[in-house]
């Protein structure tokens, strides 16, 4: 059941140059790959829309947000500190499927956030992560991630892991032997859509947490259809979490 609550930040850290966590009491308890409709609670009308953002953790209550500043709603909302009113509405959308023996998390950049909780939730006997950022600089809490499952990190310039794209990184365990029943990501669209293609490759069940931009996070505003490959989706109602075929062309 989702709800919308005015309700005051029980805290506020920075994790790198322009990402930052948000801890806010929210119940209930929301699916892996859920996310909330995220807006002052203070009265202000600006900016008017709710932005989206995916749950990075929840834990007895206390939901944690992992946002990254691109523009100015999410440059206010880092700016905001301990106490100030947010206005959360959610758990919205799908979630990721959990009845998977092996699954192989693969997040790019701030599409990490929906991974974590996704991970630390996940009932599959072998979980592993294999997460991308463009270096060492702009990286952000592999500790923490390192903590809930085995990471293969990769990145752009080598100065984190591997030199290498997370598709690529796939190719290369399925290639050595590690198969996963399924794969999980959240990133850049051609990211995940390179994703899929190694996985169509070798026949491995994939699912993607896609973005939009937003309006409502319910149905009501149609601002968040996108036209992909092989549908037109309306993110927030029918996703945000997708099989891996919507980025193949229909026949
Ligand atoms: C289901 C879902 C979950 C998300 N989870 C997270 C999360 O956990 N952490 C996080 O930091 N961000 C997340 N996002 C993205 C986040 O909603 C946007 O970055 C935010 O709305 C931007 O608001 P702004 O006012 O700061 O930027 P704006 O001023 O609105 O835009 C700044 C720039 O970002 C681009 N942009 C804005 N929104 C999006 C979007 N949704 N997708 C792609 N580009 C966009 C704009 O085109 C522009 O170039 C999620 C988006 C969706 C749809
Ligand atoms: S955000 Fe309004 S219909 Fe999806």
């Amino acid at each position: 059941m989702q709800r919308s609550i005015v309700t005051a930040i029980a805290d506020m850290m920075p994790v790198a140059g322009d990402c930052f966590l948000m801890a806010v009491p929210f119940e209930p308890e929301p699916l892996p790959g859920q996310f909330v409709m995220l807006s002052f609670g203070d009265g202000r009308t600006d900016p008017f829309l709710p932005r989206p953002i995916s749950i990075f953790d929840w834990e007895g209550g206390m939901l944690t947000l992992l946002i990254r500043v691109v523009g100015r709603g999410t440059l206010l909302l880092g700016r905001q500190a301990a106490g100030a009113a947010v206005r959360v509405t959610g758990p919205l959308g799908n979630s990721f499927p959990d009845d998977a023996g092996r699954v192989c998390f693969i997040g790019g950049g701030i599409g990490v956030a929906p991974l974590f909780y996704a991970a630390k939730r996940s009932k599959a006997k072998d979980r592993s992560f294999i997460l991308g950022f463009r270096s060492a600089d702009e990286s952000y809490l592999t500790g923490e991630f390192s903590e809930v499952a085995p990471v293969r990190f990769v990145s752009d310039d080598g100065s984190l892991g591997e030199k290498m794209f997370p598709h690529e990184k796939l190719d290369a365990l399925v290639a050595a032997g590690e198969r996963p029943d399924l794969v999980v990501t959240c990133g850049p669209e051609k990211m995940m859509a390179a994703v899929h293609g190694v996985a169509k490759k070798h026949g491995l069940r994939d699912v993607h947490s896609l973005e939009s931009r937003m309006g409502c996070g319910i149905g009501a505003c149609l601002g968040c259809r996108v036209n992909m490959p092989g549908a037109s989706v309306l993110v927030c109602k029918e996703g945000a979490v997708f099989d891996g075929s919507i980025f193949e062309e229909k026949q």
